[in-house]
């Protein structure tokens, strides 16, 4: 529910500050890049995400900075390009892990600017909720069992933060939008959310089904499968999800509280967990 903080000068000095105060500086060449073994890099070549990532991070990086040049406000425009910026050196440290590693995946291909870099942000931004709520019980998972080496894990855990920020970002940058409106023009704009957030939505799902179809491949989808009970540990669904729901909240606890926090995806979570079996696997979420 819209606050009157929500939509104020000072809400919109706090998201921008907050995400401008919170970036930290590095090139990704100068990271130390660890050398693994046989056996760590085949189980990273196993992944069936490489490609898809690669694909998203340039494409997010393109469409973030693009609404930085659009956006008139300059606090909005400089938060919203360091925002862009930092999706570009997502896709860097890809293209560097890719290279090094022997990961497959392909260049992405010239990327056409955004018609409406508003409504291409409010998208990228929604579908950023759903990636970064089970990205971060992934990483967890691969943190946990030793999946991830020590040296992945601290190059690739300030990733991890960063994705917390940018969708902290997000859901205070269309609550203030929203709140700056009049309120003759709210409803459409609520639609428009809503949108957003259902077209991401499906397009998720659709990428989930075209990863199952990977299992054709001998890298695919089924050896992951087959082999990801063996390199992530024993877990159940619900187990995932529970890990999903206290990462995500540890991860976006660090910031001003005045700020909103995605709800969506945690709330659905949430209403999972009522009707999932608990296993032996299972512990309880953290509140
Ligand atoms: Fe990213
Ligand atoms: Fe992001």
């Amino acid at each position: 529910m819209s606050t009157p903080f929500i939509g104020s000068p000072e809400h919109k000095e706090l998201l921008c500050r907050f995400f401008i105060d919170t970036h930290t500086p590095f090139e990704p060449k100068d990271l130390p890049w660890p050398d693994l073994d046989e056996a760590c890099m085949k189980r990273l070549q196993m992944l069936p995400i490489w490609d898809e990532a690669v694909k998203t991070e340039a494409e997010t990086a393109m469409k973030v900075l693009e609404l930085g040049k659009a956006e008139k406000d300059p606090l909005l425009s400089e938060a919203i390009s360091l925002q862009g910026y930092e999706e570009a050196r997502h896709a860097e440290m890809l293209r560097i892990m890719v290279k090094r590693y022997g990961l497959d995946a392909k260049t992405p291909p010239n990327l056409t600017p955004p018609a409406d870099p508003n409504w291409t942000f409010m998208r990228v931004g929604y579908g950023e909720c759903f990636d970064s709520f089970f990205a971060f019980g992934l990483f967890a998972l691969a943190r946990d069992s030793g999946f991830f080496t020590p040296g992945l894990v601290t190059l690739f855990d300030p990733i991890m933060q960063e994705e917390g920020r940018h969708i902290i970002f997000h859901v205070n940058w269309v609550a203030y939008n929203q709140a700056q409106l009049p309120f003759a023009r709210r409803p459409t704009y609520v639609f428009r959310r809503a949108l957003a957030v259902y077209l991401q939505a499906a397009s998720r799902v659709r990428t989930a089904l075209q990863l199952q179809g990977a299992g054709e491949s001998p890298v695919g989808q089924d050896n992951f499968t087959m082999n990801a009970h063996s390199s992530f540990g024993e877990f159940s669904l619900r187990r995932f999800v529970e890990i999903c729901m206290s990462e995500n909240e540890r991860r976006l606890a660090p910031y001003d509280e005045r700020l909103e926090r995605p709800s969506f995806v945690p709330a659905v979570a949430k209403q999972m967990l009522k009707v999932m079996p608990r296993s032996a696997a299972s512990a309880p979420v953290a509140a």
